[in-house]
């Protein structure tokens, strides 16, 4: 049993959640539920070779060996029946890096670039810092749940000159784990119109219930990167280590060499040792971990049923990022965001970080122990009666 339940202070870390306070203007008795990382210790095992690592004391250029191939292989091979080779596996630091990249190698400034809002918000920076067109096929929200409309992508991609779609696969901020069949049209329609698809499955692990992660190498790798890391599954992202996936021989010679041309080639001797032992050693501690963070969200249902009804929160099928839409309040977006960091002192996304569509919605974070999301669903709600 791991203890999930246990507060680790993180303050003086160079935490981005909890040292930049001041900066963002947040009071000192905040609570940070924002930015998508976790508030427990990575997996016993990594922590120990790490200290070897460390204790070792020469940190010389480093590459990872035969050990380090074996261990992302087997467990994509283990949890999601996917294939991959060595020689399919591109380095870079983080999946962010990725999406930018693929932009840049798989368009041409003005090309269309196919996004479903409302996502995460790097995918539309990575559209607009490129100078590409941003092209939304927005999901379906309709009774509380989220679907693509596939006759309006088709539509969408067909009118626009799209050439690449960015698909986030778990869907950060929905929390949507799409099916295989929506997976199978979405693929379909692409290849019909020579789009390329960039599927974002950082959050592949994070999934529930009957849920059942399909990756896109499994749906159409020929037309498709798969972009994923051990970052959110084990808390390393600090470590920036990301291992992109690409099959098709010509596209992974073209990405690679846009990575090269950055000057970036192989990850440091922290990411390349924890990403290894996490793979080789962390299913347990994965295990336990998802039973307690969905613990947390059933924790918010159970709240929310009977002390905000107003509150609506989508099915969280996958990440550990609950969507909450709070439009039955009735407030203006503004009005809302106020109580939830004036009144309340929660320090959380804001919906509209995700696209326009994300108006009254607020995104929360609830890798953390179990008395933090308590304490947020009191304040909240006493924010919320006011
Ligand atoms: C969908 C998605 N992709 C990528 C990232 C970040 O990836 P990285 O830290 O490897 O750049 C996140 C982090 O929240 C995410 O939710």
């Amino acid at each position: 049993m791991y203890d999930f339940d246990k507060i680790t202070d993180r303050k003086n870390t160079n935490s981005w959640k909890y040292d930049f306070y001041d900066e963002y203007g947040k009071t000192p008795d905040t609570l940070s539920m924002w930015i998508a990382d976790m508030d427990f210790p990575t997996v016993p095992e990594v922590l120990k070779k790490l200290e070897d690592v460390a204790k070792f004391g020469i940190f010389g250029y480093s590459r990872p060996r035969e050990g380090y191939f074996e261990a992302v292989k087997n467990w994509f091979e283990k949890r999601f029946g996917a294939h991959i080779e060595n020689e399919w596996i591109v380095f870079t630091p983080g999946v962010v890096f990725a999406l930018n990249m693929a932009v840049k190698t798989f368009t041409e400034e003005g090309d269309g670039v196919l996004v479903m809002r409302p996502v995460y918000y790097p995918f539309l920076n990575a559209i607009n810092n490129n100078g590409r067109k941003l092209v939304n096929c927005p999901l379906v929200y309709s009774d509380g749940k989220y679907s693509i409309d596939f006759e309006n992508l088709e539509k969408t991609i067909a009118e626009n000159n799209v050439k690449l779609m960015l698909f986030c696969n778990p869907h950060n901020p929905v929390g949507r784990v799409w099916t295989r069949a929506e997976l199978e049209e979405t693929a379909g329609i692409a290849r019909r119109h020579g789009v390329f698809v960039c599927a974002d499955e950082i959050h592949c692990d994070f999934t529930y219930n009957n849920n059942v992660h399909t990756s896109f190498l499994n749906v159409d790798r020929e037309n498709a990167m798969v972009c994923t890391a051990p970052s959110k599954t084990f808390n390393l992202a600090g470590l920036q280590t990301s291992n992109i996936i690409i099959a098709d021989e010509e596209k992974r010679g073209k990405f690679r060499a846009a990575v090269n041309s950055t000057g970036y080639e192989y990850p440091n001797i922290f990411g390349i040792t924890a990403c290894e032992t996490a793979y080789r050693c962390g299913e347990k501690w994965l295990d336990e971990l998802l039973s307690y963070v969905y613990g947390n969200y059933e924790y918010m249902v159970d709240f929310c049923r009977k002390n905000m009804p107003e509150a609506r929160i989508s099915d969280l099928q996958g990440t550990y990022l609950p969507w909450f839409d709070m439009n039955a309040y009735g407030l203006s977006h503004e009005e809302l965001m106020k109580r939830v960091e004036n009144d309340a002192r929660i320090w959380l996304d804001e919906g509209t970080l995700f696209g326009p569509e994300g108006r009254g919605f607020i995104r929360f974070n609830i890798a953390c122990p179990r008395s933090v999301v308590e304490e947020a669903m009191d304040r909240l709600k006493a924010a919320m009666e006011k």
